[in-house]
């Protein structure tokens, strides 16, 4: 499938015209080699085309992350997103990139209760999105989907450490690994998920000595997210750090303050309408002379 040609004359698409060759999972996993990544991997999550179109150019991979559900929808917790969210978004995403290789979350529910239900679900998203890869939460109790998804052809990336799906077992959302004991705990999810076949590893919300360990510890990159400098890549979610919302999570640095200007250009347009000086002329239809 061409994600690269959307050419109409009514839409705002505006596809690269230099259509790049897209990244891999092969490519993506061999970044690692010896223990080491030489260049980090830079990954964001997008949940549209356009800021797939944006964030393209610059990322090696792009998330359909299932943080669309408090991001987009306005939900309290990625628990009630659905497979036809993530699909839905998921194309829109594949549609808009050429160069990025694009994972989708596997939503709350879909996933969990069997390697089969897990393979209908992953087979759904990657046929009705065209991307190259899926994404699900957990560790050793996963690893047995881990293997039965990518034994079939289903490319999986792994996140454990704070697993959001899992707010409420967790009770919040801090960071984990502070104790000895749940350290261990995920140092042998990470490796169990490694081991099964995934070809990356989210940490996300653990310390930065543990994630230190389990980059050692494991052959594929590990993708931080609140997990340190010491991991084979970053992601964050892209509307935290461009500061579209007022109050983000500590390990977030915010790269512009997109909500202040935002709101500054929308009370220049309201400032305008209501004083009759928008539209003018420029932005009018009248008869050709
Ligand atoms: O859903 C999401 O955006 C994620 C990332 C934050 C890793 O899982």
């Amino acid at each position: 499938m061409s994600t690269y040609t959307i050419d109409t004359a009514t839409s705002r698409a505006t596809p690269s015209p230099v259509p790049g060759k897209r990244m891999t999972v092969p490519a993506l996993k061999g970044r690692k080699a010896e223990g080491r990544t030489e260049q980090p991997l830079v990954m964001l999550t997008a949940y549209t085309m356009r800021m797939g179109q944006l964030l393209d150019p610059h990322c090696d991979l792009l998330l359909v992350g299932d943080s669309l559900g408090q991001v987009i929808y306005g939900l309290p917790s990625t628990v009630p997103v659905t497979l036809e969210m993530m699909c839905a978004h998921g194309a829109a995403v594949v549609r808009g990139s050429w160069h990025a290789l694009v994972a989708v979350d596997m939503p709350f529910g879909s996933y969990e209760a069997s390697p089969e239900l897990a393979f209908a679900s992953a087979a759904r998203v990657m046929k009705e999105t065209g991307c190259a890869a899926v994404k699900l939460e957990g560790g050793e109790a996963m690893a047995p989907t881990v293997r039965f998804l990518t034994e079939r052809g289903i490319p999986v990336m792994a996140h454990v450490g704070l697993t959001p799906q899992a707010v409420n077992a967790l009770g919040g959302y801090g960071a984990r690994g502070r104790s000895e004991a749940e350290a261990a705990k995920i140092m042998g999810d990470a490796k169990a998920v490694a081991d099964a076949g995934a070809f990356c590893v989210v940490l996300e919300g653990v310390m930065e000595g543990l994630a230190t360990e389990i980059t050692r510890a494991v052959a594929i990159p590990t993708i931080g997210i609140g997990a340190s400098a010491e991991c084979d890549g970053q992601i964050l979610v892209t509307e935290d750090m461009l500061g579209l919302f007022e109050r983000t999570p500590r390990f977030v640095k915010r790269y512009d303050d997109l909500a202040s200007r935002i709101g500054a250009a929308v009370e220049s347009y309201a400032g305008d309408v209501r004083a009759r000086s928008f539209p003018t002329s420029d932005q009018t239809y009248r008869p050709k002379a």
